[in-house]
Order: C-alpha cells, then sequence, then structure tokens
C-alpha cells in the first residue's frame, strides 16, 4: 500500500520530505550538478575523469542553466548527450561487449538501475543526462584512450569524442577556465591544514618550483582570519617548515611557500607526515573543541625509499583526528601508497600525470578541502562569515535518540541550511529538511528510510544511513554572518508533539481514505 509508506516517510522524516532534483526532469543549475557528479564519483562504477564530467556539463549547458537545454524535442538534458543507444548497445546487431555488460551490472548492483530499460525521456532528469553522458566518456576512454589531465587536452578530446557538432575547439577550454577561476576563488572557511610536500630528487629543481607555485595558488582560497595553513618539506628528513600557527598575511605565507630550498634527496614521507602531526599538535585546543576540520594533503612523486611505510604515520595522524589527503604526481607512485596515506579513503586520494598538470589539477584539493565539515558538538555554538551569494559551509553532527534542533541567527544578511542523513552533500538539490532562521528540529536518524528510488539508491550507492547528519549552510546575499547553536532534543517551541500530530492526522486521512474506496 503506497499510502501507507508515504505515512511512514512522513513520520521517520518528520514534517518533512525528502527532496531529490536530480531525478526531476527539467531541473538545473550547480547544485544539482554537483550531487549528480559526486553521487556518480561516490559510486566507483568509474575510474577518476580528472574533472572532465563535470566540466562538460559547464560547457554543454552551463549546468543546464542555458534556457536551450530543455528545448522542444530535444532529450539530451544537462550533458546534452542524445545517444543513448548507443550507451545500452555498442556493437551492431544489438550486441552488447564485456566491458558495457560489466559496466551495466556495475550500475544495476550500486544505484539499482536497469540501464536496458532506460528510455530517451528519463534524460531530461538530471542524474540520468550524467550516467548516459558518464557511460559514454567511459567508453570513450576503453576505445579511444585516457582523458588528458590538462584542459587544453581535455578541450580536444571533448571535440573530437564527445561533442561532434555546432561547439568549437577552444569552446571547452574557456568554459573550464571559467570554472577553475570559480573553484579557486577565495571562499574562507574554517579549516586547519598542512601541506607536506616531498623534495626528493627524483623531483628536480624546476618541477619542485613550479609545485611551489600551484601550493601557493591553493593557499589563496582560505581567509587567513578563519583558518590556518602551514607546510612541511621533506626529503631524507623535513628540511623546512612553515609553523601551522603563524602570524602571516598572504602575501608573506605565498612568499615563504614559493622561496621554499629544494632539499633533492631521498623519499621519507613517513618523516614529513610525522612533523605535520607535530604541527597540529601546537593549534590552540579551543579550535579543536570547535571542531574544525584538519586537513593534511602529502603531494608526492614516488615510493618512499627511507622506512617507516607512510601508512603507519597516516594512522597516527587518524588517530589524532586529522584528515589525511594524498596527492600523487607522475606514474612513479603506486595507487596502493596512495590509499595507504590516505588511510584508504579513495575519496581523499587524488593524482595527476605531470607537475605541469598539477597547476591545474589542484583545484581537486580546493575543492576537497572547502567541503570537508566541520564537526561541531552538541550544545555548541558557531558563528560564520560568508562573504559572496552561494558561499557554503559544511557540517557533521552525531545526533542523539531525540534528535537535535539548530537554532540559526542572522546577524547580517541571509543565511539558510539544508541537512541529510544520507552519505551525500546536502543542497538546495538533495536534502530531508531545510533550515530556516530560527529554530528548527531534526529528528533522529531514521531506523528504516522510506520506500521506492530514494531507499534503493541510498542502500545500493551510500553505505547505510548513519547517527550522523550532515548539514550545509548557504549565504543568500553577499557578506552575511550568522550564528549556529545546536542544542540536543527538541527544544523548539513549539514542542516534540508536532510531529506526532500530524502522523496522527495522516494515518487517520488514509484510513478513511481506504475504507471510501472498498
Ligand atoms: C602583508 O604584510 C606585509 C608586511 O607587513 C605588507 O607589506 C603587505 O601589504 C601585507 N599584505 C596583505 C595582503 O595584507
Ligand atoms: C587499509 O587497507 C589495507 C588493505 O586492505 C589494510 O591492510 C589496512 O589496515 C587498511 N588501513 C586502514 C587505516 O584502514
Ligand atoms: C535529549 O537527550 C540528551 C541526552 O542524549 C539530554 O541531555 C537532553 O536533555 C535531551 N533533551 C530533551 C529536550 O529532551
Amino acid at each position: 500500500m503506497p499510502g501507507a509508506v508515504l505515512i511512514f516517510a512522513l513520520c521517520v522524516f518528520g514534517s518533512t520530505l525528502a527532496v531529490d532534483r536530480t531525478l526531476e526532469p527539467g531541473a538545473h543549475g550547480r547544485d544539482v550538478v554537483e550531487t549528480v557528479v559526486y553521487r556518480i564519483h561516490r559510486s566507483r562504477v568509474f575510474p577518476d575523469d580528472r574533472d572532465f564530467f563535470r566540466r562538460v556539463a559547464y560547457t554543454e549547458s552551463n549546468f543546464g542553466d542555458d534556457p536551450r537545454t530543455y528545448r522542444n524535442g530535444y532529450y539530451g538534458g544537462i550533458w546534452q548527450f542524445d545517444g543513448l543507444k548507443t550507451t545500452q548497445h555498442d556493437g551492431p546487431y544489438d550486441v552488447i561487449t564485456p566491458q558495457l555488460k560489466s559496466i551495466h551490472a556495475a550500475i544495476k548492483q550500486r544505484m539499482g538501475i536497469d540501464w536496458m530499460q532506460v528510455k530517451k525521456e528519463d534524460l531530461l532528469k538530471p542524474f540520468y543526462s550524467g550516467l548516459a553522458a558518464r557511460i559514454h566518456i567511459e567508453q570513450t576512454r576503453l576505445s579511444r584512450g585516457p582523458i588528458p589531465d590538462d584542459i587544453h587536452g581535455q578541450d580536444i578530446y571533448w571535440k573530437d569524442w564527445y561533442h561532434t557538432h555546432e561547439m568549437k575547439y577552444g569552446d571547452y577550454e574557456r568554459r573550464a577556465y571559467e570554472l577553475l577561476e570559480e573553484d579557486m576563488r577565495t571562499a574562507g572557511g574554517k579549516l586547519d591544514m598542512v601541506m607536506v610536500v616531498d623534495g626528493s630528487a627524483s623531483i628536480g629543481l624546476s618541477n619542485f618550483r613550479s609545485a611551489l607555485a600551484s601550493l601557493a595558488r591553493l593557499v589563496n582560497i582560505f581567509d587567513l582570519q578563519e583558518a590556518n595553513v602551514g607546510m612541511v618539506t621533506y626529503s631524507d628528513k623535513v628540511t623546512s617548515i612553515i609553523p601551522l600557527v603563524n602570524e602571516l598575511n598572504m602575501t608573506q605565507l605565498q612568499a615563504a611557500i614559493r622561496q621554499t630550498r629544494y632539499p633533492c634527496s631521498n623519499t621519507n614521507t613517513y618523516a614529513g607526515m610525522m612533523a605535520a602531526i607535530d604541527e597540529f599538535k601546537k593549534l590552540p585546543g579551543a579550535r579543536k573543541e570547535l571542531g574544525i576540520p584538519q586537513l593534511m594533503v602529502v603531494f608526492t612523486d614516488g615510493e618512499h625509499n627511507v622506512e617507516p611505510d607512510p601508512g603507519v604515520s597516516a594512522v597516527k595522524a587518524a588517530e589524532a583526528g586529522i584528515i589525511t589527503c594524498s596527492f600523487g604526481i607522475g606514474n612513479s607512485i603506486h595507487d596502493d601508497e596512495l590509499l595507504r596515506i590516505a588511510n584508504n579513503e579513495s575519496d581523499f586520494k587524488f593524482n595527476t600525470n605531470s607537475y605541469d598538470t598539477l597547476t591545474e589539477q589542484i583545484v581537486l584539493i580546493a575543492r576537497r578541502a572547502k567541503t570537508v565539515p566541520q564537526t561541531p558538538k552538541m550544545g555548541s555554538e558557531t558563528e560564520e562569515t560568508l562573504k559572496e551569494i552561494g558561499d557554503k559551509r559544511y557540517y557533521r553532527l552525531g545526533v542523539p535518540d531525540n534528535g537535535t534542533t539548530i537554532i540559526l541567527i542572522n546577524e547580517r544578511g541571509e543565511t539558510r541550511g539544508y541537512w541529510t542523513y544520507s552519505n551525500e552533500r546536502p543542497s538546495s538539490a538533495f536534502y530531508d529538511g531545510v533550515i530556516t532562521a530560527g529554530e528548527t528540529f531534526i529528528p533522529p536518524p531514521p531506523q528504516r528510510v522510506s520506500s521506492g528510488e530514494v531507499r534503493q539508491r541510498r542502500e545500493a550507492i551510500q553505505d547505510p544511513p548513519k547517527r550522523d547528519v550532515m548539514i550545509a549552510l548557504e549565504s543568500f546575499s553577499t557578506d552575511s554572518r550568522v550564528r549556529m547553536k545546536i542544542a540536543a532534543g527538541d527544544v523548539t517551541t513549539s514542542g516534540a508533539t508536532r510531529v506526532d500530530v500530524t502522523c496522527f492526522v495522516l494515518a487517520t486521512v488514509l484510513t478513511f481514505t481506504v475504507s471510501l474506496l472498498k
């Protein structure tokens, strides 16, 4: 009985209903695309795409905001992809190659979608347009070779194999650079980050200098009023440190990074990581109390050749509450070692072909650093300044059995929020509930999730629902300042009874309707 399921879902989620705009035909915008990209990335059906997939959505339809995206009679959707048939059968006479079959099987297993049943109209839904385009890109990779790392190379790859009419060479490149500028924009946010930089002999001086220039560019995404940034350089041993707790302004920090001496010897990644852990220990206790994320990013071009294994220091970092992230440069570093450095979190493992492409691919770290959630405690209060419209802040909270109340006070401008228990990033495109100024009660995590597509997806792609709620705050005006208080239980003035009443009324209406129909 679908009605009963609906009521069940309503009761579980309180008076809110889950929203997933990636499954709404004709939906568009940055949040929609980011949700699709993140979900497909996390499903691990496809290998890493060097940000090509997202850039294609921006090039083809401006994330669907171009009014021609959903023109009459065209079903390509946000990715403007109209070759659905070729993603279902890739040979003549309805033949499906084993490679494509295994992609279909992975999609079925992790997303619960039978790709052979998908119709062209389905591609009006952003998630389906994205998935079709992503299959096509993977087919291209298998038949034509890997996706280039650099934007110029990607432009040619796109024109040759993805977009074959209307737009011209250079269109992708121009759009991708726009997106890169936006992603590298200073966005503020509370974070403590230590970059751990390999200075071994295999790199060479000019590459080392170019890496430092990329790092100097990366740190510019932070506002040093809110973030602490340090750097450890190592080779045989640690050779230079820019302390995490420092008094440098942005100009000085960037100069210190650029002027770092090239040590040019062995690769003792363990020593570099241990020195970074020591830097985190020097932070004032208050920052840890507030749950400000601690991120260690290790840039390396090769396997360690001085023991112990960097995996040992990664575990020590994790024990100290530090998130480790690895960035491999070139092809003499094994994925295994990068994965050990990232504590087996493949979401925190990146790589790029060379020091030349690092300049552009560093954006992956920028995007990750901006979305690492703060983990404030129950009963705490936090304050944020958001400079631009659309700036966001992320949080992860462990929710007690009686739920939690979020009190949002807009001191200046306007900030709102979204929350979800699923393992996705909440945004206007995907949420279980919204957070507006004043009090918002978030019920305790559901034991069982509601039916249908949502449940299937949640069980398939993401890990099972957790006790942690993910919250995103988003600014709707320039220069907003907001305070967020977090309390255990329902402390809203209207009280806890509201949800029960809603459920009771709905259940009564349903019973009544069903009896009428009989
Ligand atoms: C940083 O400090 C230096 C020295 O005090 C000063 O010359 C420079 O203008 C400052 N830069 C910024 C961006 O505030
Ligand atoms: C990472 O995975 C490897 C191999 O599966 C395992 O031996 C190791 O203990 C894991 N490390 C962590 C920190 O989970
Ligand atoms: C909610 O539960 C916590 C313990 O988990 C308790 O400290 C708090 O007082 C409760 N709040 C309400 C409003 O019931």
